[in-house]
């Protein structure tokens, strides 16, 4: 997507669409004002009727202007100025954008200052909000569909006043263009079907995105998951035809050697459950469940192109979880990376073995802090909801820093306890742990069979197993993959060098 930013009266700029957020008070300010005089006071006209009353994602397209260079005109409503937040913004930006990217678009305007100005939002978090938000509109799920149905917009063009910081506002373009990208890449690859991404496939994604963005990248194939003792991402990829692996990646731009925050990913490229086999209607949208490793491609991808100065490295356990004659039988013991012994009671809670090795591997990398995304339990779904994130930590503050972030990029998150007490439902009488806990508490208990795998590190998990995809369209976004938690890593990521210096000393 072309970027650019224009001063000149809106009556001047050039374009297939002028896009105008307005809050619910639709007070016009001088840009448009002067821009309605050319078109004989319409705009006015359309809110003293009540036909454009300034709610919360509302779009009023006007088509077939003339005299201007501009082809069509919408205005688009932010409801309560009170309310604009990062998260209102984009949601009314993804949501009315959809009406507008499903013919192809050359060039969209966007003045967004009359309601901008007026929120707690500053332009420079507005700009990339747009940016982001005009990127993610320009794809969704249909990826085989003869007849395209959505279009990625060609130039963004964002009006500025005269006497703003046009270098700080575009670069703030550029930033969530950035974001968006990312975004858009653990989108696609999760609507991807299973047939098409797989662990070996994922590698070779990722290898590709690692040499385009000077990313350090390691692919562990069996025999090296083997040496470096994965034991349980082994065992639940045996089963497939298509073999497990590791995927690492490292942002280093200083080359040094300071602990690196280390962000982990679930990436079950297909989970039909194994032997303890799901239900058709279980199986339906389990492509999904490489999501949280696509969300950290995406976040090392966005992480590279902002060259932000800190240490990060991604890691991506993958494996395709099916039954067959070889697969991991109930029963079964395996000894994770770590030596801790995993009694397996239900080989359909697999995500949690493969982040068993991946977050030991993760210790034993140094890392500083550690985040895993996973889409990992039902029961954080039942818990939370389909749009909400589940946050597990074993560090207060780590948590925060996250819970900060994720607030920064408009994505709803929900701490859940890690209490001492789930421990014992996890206990298991023939190993040190077994991997399901019983049917209460499930998302807490995946949690802290995940905290056996990680030492003292500063850990987060997050289950996004409700939000990375969504069934259906809803009113705010596209049906299918989200891309969630993508722009809160990069986010985290952002404040890293600042979370280290200040917080790490007083969690010794
Ligand atoms: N991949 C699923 C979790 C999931 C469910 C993701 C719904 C997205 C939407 C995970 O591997 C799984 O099957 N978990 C089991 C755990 C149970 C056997 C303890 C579950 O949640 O039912
Ligand atoms: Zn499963
Ligand atoms: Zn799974």
């Amino acid at each position: 997507m072309k970027i650019e930013v224009d001063s000149r009266a809106l009556s001047e700029m050039s374009g297939d669409w002028l896009v105008i957020g307005l809050d619910e008070r639709t007070i016009l300010g001088e840009p448009v004002t002067l821009l309605d005089r050319e078109l004989q006071g319409l705009l006015q006209r359309l809110i003293d009727n009540q036909d454009f009353t300034g709610k919360t994602g509302e779009l009023v397209t006007i088509p077939g202007i003339t005299g201007l260079d501009i082809s069509r005109i919408a205005l688009l409503g932010l409801g309560d100025p009170e309310k604009i937040s990062p998260q209102n913004l984009l949601r009314c930006l993804v949501h009315s954008l959809r009406k507008i990217t499903d013919k192809a678009v050359q060039r969209l305007v966007f003045h967004p200052w009359d309601m901008v100005t007026n929120s707690s939002l500053n332009p420079r978090r507005a700009a990339q909000i747009i940016s982001q938000g005009a990127v993610m509109s320009g794809i969704g799920q249909g990826l085989y569909q003869t007849t395209q149905k959505r279009f990625e917009i060609g130039e963004l063009v964002l009006t500025i006043s005269p006497d703003s910081d046009s270098q700080d506002l575009k670069k703030a373009l550029r930033e969530g263009e950035i974001i968006g990208r990312g975004i858009n890449i653990a989108r696609t690859l999760i609507n991807e079907p299973a047939s098409r991404i797989f662990p070996e496939s994922f590698a070779e994604i990722a290898t590709s995105i690692a040499q385009e963005h000077n990313l350090h990248c390691h692919v562990f194939d069996e025999s090296e998951l083997r040496k470096e003792k994965m034991e349980a991402v082994l065992a639940v990829g045996c089963s497939s035809d298509q073999p497990p692996r590791m995927v690492l990646l490292e942002h280093n731009p200083n080359r040094d050697q300071s602990p690196p925050l280390v962000l982990v990913g679930k990436g079950v490229t297909f989970d039909s459950g194994g032997l303890s086999l799901k239900t058709a209607e279980g199986m339906q949208t389990m492509k999904c469940d490489m999501s949280g490793a696509a969300t950290v491609l995406g976040a090392m991808q966005a992480i590279a192109e902002l060259n932000l100065p800190v240490r990060v490295m991604g890691l991506m356990g993958l494996a395709e979880n099916m039954p067959s004659s070889k697969a991991m039988k109930v029963g079964d013991v395996i000894r994770a990376r770590n030596g801790v012994t995993i009694e397996v009671l239900n080989t359909d809670a697999e995500g949690r073995l493969i982040l068993a090795d991946a977050l030991s591997y993760a210790v034993d990398l140094g890392a500083s802090h550690i985040v895993d995304l996973a889409t990992l339990t039902g029961a954080c779904v039942v818990a939370l909801g389909n749009d909400v994130t589940g946050v597990m930590s074993n560090n207060q503050s780590w948590a925060d820093q996250v819970i900060r972030a994720a607030g920064e990029s408009g994505e709803p998150v929900w701490q859940l306890p890690l209490f001492e007490e789930y421990y014992e439902l996890i206990r298991s009488q023939v190993a040190d742990i077994k991997n399901i806990g019983g049917r209460a508490g499930g998302a807490i208990t995946a949690g802290k069979f995940l905290e056996q795998f990680v030492g003292t590190t500063p850990w987060v998990h997050l289950d996004i197993a409700g939000p990375a995809f969504a069934e259906n369209s809803t009113v705010w976004g596209e049906s299918g993959a989200t891309g969630c938690m993508v722009a809160t890593l990069v986010s985290l990521s952002s404040h890293f060098t600042h979370i280290n210096k200040e917080v790490a000393p007083s969690m010794e």
